[in-house]
């Protein structure tokens, strides 16, 4: 019965809402959503830096319910192969670093090529980029100076992205972040776009130009939420 109603509902809309018909055609992968740029660093055992990119993931808890504040991100294909995955894996600990959009063409690089060279040494993109790195306060792993924002992380949970999956969701605690002053507001909160004097805006990434997606700085600042939703309902 329940079939037969949703086949009615459908065939009225593919009717009456030509709209609704157009965007059911989408049939691609949900790169498109927008998504952070997350640079993550880690120490060889040998105490080399190694950052790679990462746009999978996010915040998973906020940390206001007393609890540590937790972000996650996930390594595509067969996990067991990411330099990236391997360190952490070993260390327990990395960083994660935001780039504004002043380092787009340095955070590309750090994405292109990994910092394993197929024979297995190690290959130094810092040295290619001519970023900086400094070791964390909380933990052993290394942070890009430059980048106006990193989070000090330990690894809390590394899951199968399914069981059938070698994807992998790498679970992190936050143990503490740091800020370029310039993108810190007066409450003391980090905002995506700089004060004046700063390098303008922390970049993100969607699959939605061409074949390997794109870069894209923050845009107009639109309201603060709970108070748009206000503003709509007045109107009412
Ligand atoms: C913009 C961008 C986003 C990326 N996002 C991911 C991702 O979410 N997951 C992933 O496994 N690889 C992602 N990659 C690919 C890795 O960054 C790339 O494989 C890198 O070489 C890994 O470095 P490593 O081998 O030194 O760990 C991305 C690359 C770029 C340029």
């Amino acid at each position: 019965m329940k079939k037969i109603i949703a086949l009615l509902v459908l065939s009225v809309l593919a009717f009456s809402v030509p709209a609704s018909a157009d965007w059911l055609k989408f049939t691609g992968s949900p790169h498109f959503l927008p998504a952070p740029l997350m640079v993550v660093g880690a120490y060889t055992p040998e105490g080399q830096a190694n950052f790679g990119v990462f746009h999978r993931g996010g915040v998973l808890s906020s940390g206001k319910d007393g609890g540590p504040m937790r972000i996650g991100f996930g390594i595509k294909g067969n996990a067991e192969k990411s330099f990236t995955y391997q360190i952490i894996k070993t260390s327990g600990v990395c960083t994660v670093n935001l780039p504004s959009i002043k380092y787009l063409a340095e955070t590309d690089l750090l994405g292109s090529f990994s910092g394993k060279a197929p024979g297995g040494e190690f290959q130094d993109k810092l040295k290619v980029t001519g970023l900086t790195a400094v070791r964390g306060s909380e933990v052993n792993a290394p942070m890009i100076e430059e980048f106006p924002v990193s989070l000090e992380c330990e690894l809390e949970e590394d899951i199968a992205i399914a069981p059938d999956s070698k994807s992998r969701l790498m679970i992190l605690k936050v143990r503490k972040v740091w800020a370029d002053e310039a993108y810190l507001d007066a409450n003391g909160k980090i905002n995506p776009m700089a004060k004046e004097g700063g390098d303008s805006s922390l970049a993100f990434f969607s699959h939605s130009h061409g074949k390997n997606g794109g870069y894209f700085g923050y845009g107009d600042f639109l309201g603060k939420s709970g108070k748009v939703s206000e503003r709509f309902l007045e109107t009412k």
